[in-house]
């Protein structure tokens, strides 16, 4: 496995696997590395001669600061765990890299940023938006995988592969869960073992959603329900609980089996910000 830190060290390497016509599989990653990720990885590796891990933790993203200075790295453990599995190149850039200066650019994906993700964290997608573009320009991949945890990152992303003709695919893995059905997720090493088991309050409501919106039950009641299980759990601070179509974003007020629908949340649990999803009528 190689370490990549610059355009210059990339590009030969690419130019060569050009050249003997491959496939380049490109994982995106913030590090602190789980089996969420390695199921990405899995997935490259199975459908492209080449596989580059990117693991750059990117400012611009962060709407909380603090956010940003505590956020996990295990950089050590992550390289070895990729090596373990096969990755071919982890591309490592330092910020100046990625951003040799501020970027001035702006990127507005309209009314699909202006709801959950994009409402509680203004200019996150912004920040996504352009390190992805810039990580797609500098690697060049035929194929990029994301994490359909992330579901609003998804369509963000697919927005701007369709409406910027990136020359490329996307593929997204389903969510990978924790045997109690937390969704994996980077944040969850900074839970506390108090933490960690209220947690789970975001995918039992998610699950309880299901179970009672495929049974008949109307959701506003649900949601109800759901936000009064919240107010009773001094730890858990909801931010959202949204029915949505899981490509537009768009809110639905009453569920409706012969449409595409997912439930998204985000709370805080003490300090850390957790967000799932689960897919109702994929
Ligand atoms: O999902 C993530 O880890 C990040 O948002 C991404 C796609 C690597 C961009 O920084």
């Amino acid at each position: 496995m190689k370490l990549i830190k610059t355009p210059t060290d990339w590009n030969p390497l690419w130019l060569s696997h050009l050249q003997k016509n491959h496939r380049i599989g490109l994982v995106p990653t913030m590090g602190a590395l789980h089996q969420g990720h390695l199921d990405l990885v899995e997935k490259s590796l199975q459908s492209c001669q080449v596989t580059v891990v990117s693991i750059f933790v990117n400012p611009t993203q962060f709407n909380n600061p603090e956010d940003f200075q505590k956020y996990p790295n295990t950089l050590a453990k992550d390289l070895e765990l990729l090596e373990s599995i096969g990755v071919d190149y982890v591309f490592v850039p330092s910020v100046e890299t990625i951003y040799p200066k501020a970027t001035e650019l702006r990127v507005d994906f309209g009314d699909l940023e202006r709801v959950l993700e994009g409402k509680f964290r203004p200019g996150h997608f912004n920040g996504v938006g352009i390190v992805v573009s810039k990580l797609f320009h500098l690697i060049r991949p035929s194929i990029a995988f994301f994490g359909q945890k992330d579901l609003q990152q998804v369509a963000i992303i697919r927005r701007l592969v369709e409406d910027l003709s990136f020359p490329l695919e996307m593929e997204v893995v389903p969510t990978r869960r924790e045997a109690d059905g937390l969704a994996m997720s980077s944040r969850n090493l900074r839970l506390n073992p108090t933490e960690r088991k209220q947690a789970l309050i975001l995918f039992n409501s998610l699950e309880k959603a299901k179970r009672k919106l495929l049974s008949g039950e109307s959701w506003t009641e649900i949601k109800q329900e759901i936000l009064n299980n919240f107010e009773n759990t001094p730890t858990a601070q909801l931010e959202y609980f949204d029915l949505i179509h899981p490509d537009t974003f768009e809110e639905y007020q009453e569920f409706q089996l012969e449409k595409k629908s997912s439930v998204c949340v985000a709370a805080f649990i003490g300090e850390i910000r957790l967000i799932d999803n689960l897919p109702i009528i994929p």
